[in-house]
């Protein structure tokens, strides 16, 4: 199916951007007006675009309903100051309350059982309850367009940070498997980090993967790796040769049981190899690898 966007109406747009770009972090914002009332509402259009200054902007859309602007964005053009708490799977169900459209000046701290807790300096409170707070200046709004469904991108410097010590490592750097992140995706649904679906991917910084295209057909051509499995290979920044000392039972018995039989023989070893690479042994995977060559 391919859509053009211009044909669609602004909620099946909606549906299908919200599913396809997820998950989205959420910026739980707490704003003021000008005589002072509090409004603390969830945002998922949000994300982290520089750390020098350090930037991180979120979208109070116009309703669809009939273009009217959110009261986030209304006390931001008053007062454009806003602490974005972070919003993680204890608090889920307390934000999805605060995001209902009270009426202007309804302080959804109360309403949705949140402690309001001074911040150090701008106005609206932060949320006590989220482990991770930032106070912020409003640099900028953007609007996007008049029409509902249009977002008004609100430019924010980070100013203040205050990390509950609970989810700090020895080194008091953010430990990320002790922040149960949740994020907001398509419709209903949402998900939640922790460390059962957290995973690490190797990345060298400053030096290049041999790349995809330099790995002999045999392996890039496999019927048994994946493309997970070619780019961990291809991400080794040198050709690796065959290290005499590597000693493994289970390839000495792939290599004599299958000797009279080339091609099971490179069925076999491309099988280990993944199971290793599963185990993110890319070192052991191309040794397996290398003494089928
Ligand atoms: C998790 C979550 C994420 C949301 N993300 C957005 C968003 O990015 N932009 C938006 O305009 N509304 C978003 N909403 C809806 C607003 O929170 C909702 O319209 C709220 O009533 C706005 O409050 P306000 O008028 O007090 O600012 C989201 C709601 C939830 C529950």
């Amino acid at each position: 199916m391919i859509l053009d966007l211009k044909e669609l109406k602004p909620g099946e747009r909606q549906d299908y951007l919200q599913h396809a770009i997820a998950p989205r972090p959420i910026c739980f914002a707490s704003t003021i007006d000008k005589k002072g009332n509090v409004n603390l509402s969830p945002f998922s259009f949000f994300n982290l675009f520089s750390y020098t200054p350090p930037i991180v902007v979120f979208s109070p859309l116009r309703r669809v309903r009939d273009s009217s602007t959110k009261h986030t964005l209304q006390n931001i053009l008053e007062v454009p100051e806003v602490v974005i708490n972070v919003v993680d799977y204890d608090m889920v169900q307390q934000t999805s309350l605060a995001s209902c459209e009270y009426s202007r000046g309804t302080n959804e701290f109360i309403k949705a059982g949140f402690t309001a807790e001074p911040a150090t300096i701008v106005s609206p409170p932060m949320v006590k309850e989220s482990k991770v707070k930032m106070e912020c200046n409003v640099i900028e709004v953007k609007p996007l367009g008049d029409s509902g469904g249009a977002g008004n991108l609100v430019i924010c410097e980070v100013m203040k940070m205050h990390i509950d010590d609970s989810i700090l490592d020895e080194n008091k750097r953010i430990d990320q498997q002790k922040l149960h992140h949740v994020a907001r995706l398509g419709g209903n649904w949402y998900c939640r980090v922790d460390e059962s679906n957290l995973f690490i991917v190797e990345k060298p910084n400053r030096q290049l993967g041999i790349g995809v295209d330099v790995l002999p057909a045999s392996i890039r051509e496999s019927k048994i790796l994946t493309g997970n499995n070619l780019g961990q290979l291809a991400n080794v920044h040198e050709y690796p040769i065959i290290d005499p000392s590597f000693d493994d039972d289970h390839l000495k018995q792939i290599t004599q049981y299958y000797s009279v039989s080339p091609d099971e023989m490179e069925k076999e070893l491309h099988s280990y190899a993944k199971q290793l690479l599963e185990q993110g042994k890319v070192n052991e995977a191309w040794q397996v690898l290398l003494a089928g060559d």
